[in-house]
């Protein structure tokens, strides 16, 4: 059944396909963190209310999103290009820089980042991992495998984020303070990601 919102049945919601818009801090931080050469992959863009807003202060935005019914009849910038698709399926384009994906409810992190560093996109900026806070992840520095990390924060290229638990005495503040980048977490082994 299609909702207002989203895909939804009696005893299930889709969260990532529900659409909602998120604060203005967000979108000020995600403008901040792109510059005006960038080429930015917008995926997820709901109404497009932040691709419309970065299409000012670059020279090309993408935005891919997956229902239709949100996207405005009248586009406001030349250099937006609208793909009504999903994200998960469609090729994204080869001259992206920078993706942004705002879904925290995203169970697809993996795909898009793999997606995007495949196309040679350097970052992405996104909520997926943190849930509340956005990051801007780069898409090309090397991993660290899960088991070579002794203690600390850790965000995972499948999309999963955590702390390893380590002797107590270990923990300096400098160490709490650092995200590592690692592949192969617990999570990788249970899903098979
Ligand atoms: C939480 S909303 C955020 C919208 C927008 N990023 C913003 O910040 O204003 C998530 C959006 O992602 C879209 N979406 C979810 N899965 C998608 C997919 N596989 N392909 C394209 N769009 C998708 C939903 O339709 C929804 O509009």
């Amino acid at each position: 059944m299609l909702g207002e919102l989203g895909f939804y049945t009696e005893n299930h919601i889709d969260w990532e396909m529900l659409w909602s818009p998120y604060d203005e801090r967000t979108y000020s931080f995600v403008i901040e963190q792109i510059q005006p050469e960038d080429i930015v992959l917008d995926i997820g863009a709901g109404d497009l209310r932040l691709a419309q807003r970065i299409a000012s202060v670059v020279q090309k935005v993408y935005a891919i999103e997956i229902a239709n019914r949100l996207i405005p009849s009248s586009l406001t910038h030349e250099n937006l290009v609208v793909i009504t698709a999903d994200a998960r399926y469609t090729p994204f384009p080869e001259d992206v820089t920078v993706g942004v994906l705002l879904m925290r409810h995203c169970q697809h992190y993996r795909l898009y980042a793999e997606k995007l560093r495949t196309v040679g996109a350097a970052r992405l900026i996104t909520n997926a991992r943190w849930r509340l806070g956005v990051e801007v992840v780069d898409l090309q520095q090397d991993r660290m495998k899960f088991r070579e990390l002794d203690l600390g924060w850790y965000a995972c290229w499948c999309g999963q984020v955590g702390f390893k638990a380590g002797p107590p005495s270990q923990l300096t503040p400098e160490i709490d303070r650092i995200v590592n980048e690692v592949d192969d977490c617990p999570h990788c082994h249970m899903t098979g990601d």
